[in-house]
């Protein structure tokens, strides 16, 4: 039977959901300040792993995205997704002729942070008569990958830029130590001076002779500061799309448009349990909550069972509750489909293609 057209309480459960209505409006709020402000916005792909959705943000006015991995941009590419940028390194030369073959079909950018790196992506490259745009990582105090900002990016910079098969393309800094600093201000300083680092390594290398396009940088939780910041060309945040309670504390201008519609299976006078638990929502980040319903607590999790306090329990066995998860992006990547839902009923089915991948 299909499914589209359903009502919410018509479905099976666990079953994950994307409220369009909500990812239309954070959508506009996104796309309109990157105008306003003279940025583009890449919208990052892990935060997604479905090629509908793709699909579905670039028909409203975002076509440029970021993955990543190899296997999530190769699903963006299949998706008809024709500017893709790799926010990593892929050092491993079993990846190149993927690399290469993925370089022939779309506008494909990778991210390098080592010599070495750079020269074997260019002699694969050059060697399958693919170019690949690149840009270096700087780490701007994140302490994940990235060299070092400041004049150190010269040579790697000088380098990319002869390299046959390679397009030097600029700088990426992602700064996802601060996301989640809860005091604004704070975060807002610390961004700064992490964009002063970064677009003060685009001046070094631009006064060496080599042109740095791009510059991009920045999640859910730093957009604003970034996007107009005088240098960066662009911003790359992802989670502002599904959103989830742990950002939404911190963003509370996007909506959370991912739940996870469950049922109850157990009533106790104190809890009742639910028929979703840790392998249908992700808690990495935390304890999801429940929508709509500030007094019941999720407080247990098991491989199935989500246990939420409450008293009185105003559920009864049977009954569908939506839990809004602390971390989309993981929980995108425990499930192989999602339902696009417009008030109350199913709107459309999108194959969740790259999730519980690695590669
Ligand atoms: C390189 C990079 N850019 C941007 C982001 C922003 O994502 P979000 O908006 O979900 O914080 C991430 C998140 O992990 C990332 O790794």
């Amino acid at each position: 039977m299909s499914l589209i057209g359903q009502p919410l309480d018509a479905l099976d459960t666990p079953q994950l959901l994307l409220d369009l209505d909500v990812i239309d409006a954070n959508l506009k709020r996104m796309f309109d300040a990157g105008k306003q402000r003279g940025v583009n916005v890449r919208t990052h792909f892990k935060s997604l792993k479905c090629g509908g959705l793709a699909q579905y943000i670039k028909a409203r006015g975002g076509p440029t995205f970021l993955s990543a991995k190899l296997n999530e941009a190769e699903v963006l590419a299949d998706a008809g997704i024709d500017d893709i940028l790799i926010a990593n390194q892929i050092v491993s030369p079993l990846k190149f002729q993927r690399i290469a073959n993925l370089a022939k079909r779309v506008t494909l950018r990778l991210c390098v942070d080592q010599m070495d790196n750079v020269d074997q992506l260019s002699k694969a490259m050059h060697a399958a008569g693919a170019t690949l745009g690149v840009l270096i990582e700087i780490d701007i105090g994140m302490a994940r990958c990235g060299i070092p900002p400041g004049e150190a990016a010269i040579p790697m910079a000088q380098r990319i830029h002869k390299s046959p098969g390679l397009r030097f393309d600029g700088l990426q800094g992602y700064d996802g130590h601060l996301q989640l600093i809860a005091d604004a201000s704070e975060r807002k300083a610390k961004c700064v001076q992490g964009l002063e680092q970064l677009v003060g390594t685009r001046r070094f290398i631009e006064k060496a002779g080599v042109p740095v396009p791009i510059v991009t940088g920045a999640g859910t939780g730093t957009w604003e500061f970034v996007a107009g910041f005088p240098g960066v060309t662009e911003i790359q945040p992802g989670s502002f799309i599904l959103m989830d309670c742990i950002y939404n504390a911190v963003r509370p201008e996007f909506g959370c448009a991912l739940s996870i519609l469950s049922t109850v299976l157990s009533v106790r006078p104190k809890w009742y349990n639910l028929d979703a638990g840790s392998k249908a929502i992700s808690k990495d980040f935390g304890s999801p909550i429940i929508k709509g319903k500030p007094e019941e607590k999720a407080t247990r999790f098991s491989e199935e069972h989500t246990k939420v306090e409450c008293d009185p329990v105003p559920v009864k066995i049977g009954d569908h509750r939506e839990v809004i998860p602390a971390h989309c992006c993981a929980t995108m990547n425990l499930h192989r489909q999602c339902l696009g839902v417009r008030r109350g009923k199913v709107e459309t089915v999108w194959p969740i293609e790259a999730s519980g991948r690695y590669d």
